[in-house]
């Protein structure tokens, strides 16, 4: 099979690699679609993602596909069926494991990060990880399921609650995820921060979106919105986020900053307002509620997805050669 095998730090090589063989818990996948995304960015240029990815290691997390062949314990999936395949796998021994907050395994791995993915024809994980899709969600929309499924989990960790006006600040994918799913889940009112007059538009007219701030020329209101969902990872935006909350608020510091980077915050603020400032990482258990959000059409990704890429195209993508993407996936089969 045709695998983009990450040979070292910013090498990228198509080789003919041998069938994946499955153990008796695992489930071999006819990739149809992998997304990549900053994470793949970032193990590209030898960085590590939610964990360090070691060449030569196949890369692709965000993975759909067709089962191609199942081990002989395998009892949730058939050949034949399709998938969307959650990257992460928890040890379920250690602490964080045995008081439900997998997402902190001390044993983390991950299919596409420290195990090979799905910038390839078929990969493996185990059954676990592997969800059946529902017939009217496509195997192109499937690639984005991981990605939701990390929006999920950020939005579990808030209280949301209908009276709420809620502000993401980011107009990237996530951004517009988010845009969409605090809606979902009952928020009356979101506005969107970002940097792109297009993007900003198509959120007002497509997805329900009331307020937009284009950032490079208007200011957002301070001391407004009861959520804030960062979701661009900049000292900035991050201090942004802080400013635009109102007493009682939340913030949801999604992005993904670089590792030595700090944003200062007023910190009696914190005191004054009753601020909670709230982590996300990767997504515990929410494949489930992200394929419902496309199954019943609360979450429209298809207009996101820009660009269908080859193989052979990754690594331009990674290199910032291919201009003007909003979410981008690798096209492997279907
Ligand atoms: N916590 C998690 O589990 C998790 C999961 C996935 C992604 N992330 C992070 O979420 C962030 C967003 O991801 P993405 O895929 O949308 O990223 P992305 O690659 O699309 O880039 C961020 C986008 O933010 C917008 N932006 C840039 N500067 C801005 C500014 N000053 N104000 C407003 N918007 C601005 C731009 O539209 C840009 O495209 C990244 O930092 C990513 O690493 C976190
Ligand atoms: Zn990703
Ligand atoms: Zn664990």
């Amino acid at each position: 099979m045709k695998a983009l095998v990450l040979t070292g730090v910013k090498q990228f090589e198509i080789q003919n690699l041998p069938t994946p063989e499955i153990a008796p818990d695992e489930v071999l996948v006819n990739t149809a679609y992998a997304g990549v995304c900053g994470t793949d960015h970032d193990l590209y240029a030898g960085r590590p993602g939610s964990a360090a990815a070691v060449p030569p290691i196949v890369l692709g997390h965000e993975n759909s596909g067709v089962v191609a062949a199942v081990g002989a314990a395998v009892t949730n999936v058939k050949p034949g069926d399709r998938v969307a395949v959650d990257p992460n796998i928890y040890c379920g021994q250690c602490d964080y494991c045995l008081t439900q907050r997998p997402e902190l395994c001390d044993h983390l791995s991950a299919v596409g990060v420290t195990r090979d993915g799905g910038l390839a024809e078929q990969f493996t994980a185990p059954a676990s990880v592997v969800y059946r899709l529902p017939d009217n969600v496509s195997l192109k929309d499937a690639a984005a399921i991981e990605p939701i499924s990390c929006a999920v989990h950020g939005v579990d960790l808030l209280k949301l609650r209908p009276y709420q006006k809620a502000l993401v600040i980011g107009d990237g994918f996530m951004g517009q995820l988010f845009a969409q799913i605090v809606q979902a889940y009952g928020v009356h009112q979101v506005d969107l921060a970002g940097i792109f007059d297009d993007k900003l538009k198509r959120n007002r007219e497509l997805f329900g979106v009331k307020n937009v701030y284009n950032t490079t020329r208007e200011s957002i209101p301070e001391e407004s919105y009861d959520v804030i969902i960062e979701a661009v990872g900049l000292p900035t935006t991050q201090a942004q986020a802080v400013a635009a909350a109102r007493k009682g608020a939340q913030v949801l510091m999604f992005g993904v900053g670089p590792q030595e980077a700090h944003f200062e915050m007023n910190t009696y603020d914190i005191y004054k307002k009753q601020l909670t400032i709230q982590g996300s990482f990767i997504n515990p258990l929410t494949f489930k509620d992200a394929i419902s959000l496309l199954e019943s059409g609360k979450l429209d990704v298809a207009p996101l997805i820009s660009h269908e890429l080859g193989l052979d195209e990754v690594q331009d993508f990674l290199e910032g050669k291919i201009k003007g993407v909003s979410k981008a996936v690798v096209k492997l089969g279907d």
